[in-house]
């Protein structure tokens, strides 16, 4: 009997939580700021800790409210190019405590 070995080959992802790349960056001042850079908007802002508990529901969940809206957010945020993947991307910046 032959036993195959795993290689254990691991995917060394290198974390990019602090690089958001241009394009998110670009979608985001078309499409987000809108209202995530309003107080008077209801909308988390953008850049502070109000993301605090909302990050507490995990990245999936935010997406997928992104996607669908949730409350007076409407679907995608207006982005109807947006990817789920361009979402999230987007949302992790909007994230960061600091200012870009
Ligand atoms: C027209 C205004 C508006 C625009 C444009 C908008 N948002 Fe929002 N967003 C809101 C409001 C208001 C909420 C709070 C919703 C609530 O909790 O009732 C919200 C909440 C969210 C949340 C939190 C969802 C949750 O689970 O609580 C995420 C994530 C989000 N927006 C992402 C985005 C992204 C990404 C964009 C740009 C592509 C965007 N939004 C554009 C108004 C907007």
């Amino acid at each position: 009997m032959i036993k195959k070995l795993s290689t254990g080959l691991l995917l060394v992802m290198v974390s990019s939580a602090n690089a958001t790349d241009d394009y998110s960056k670009e979608l985001y001042e078309i499409y987000c700021t809108a209202c995530h850079a309003v107080a008077t908007s209801g909308a988390p802002q953008a850049f502070t800790s109000e993301w605090d508990k909302l990050v507490n529901k995990g990245f999936n969940t935010l997406v997928n409210n992104a996607i669908n809206g949730i409350g007076n957010m409407p679907p995608m945020g207006t982005c109807t190019e947006c990817s789920a993947e361009d979402l999230e991307d987007i949302i992790r910046y909007m994230a960061q405590e600091q200012k870009p």
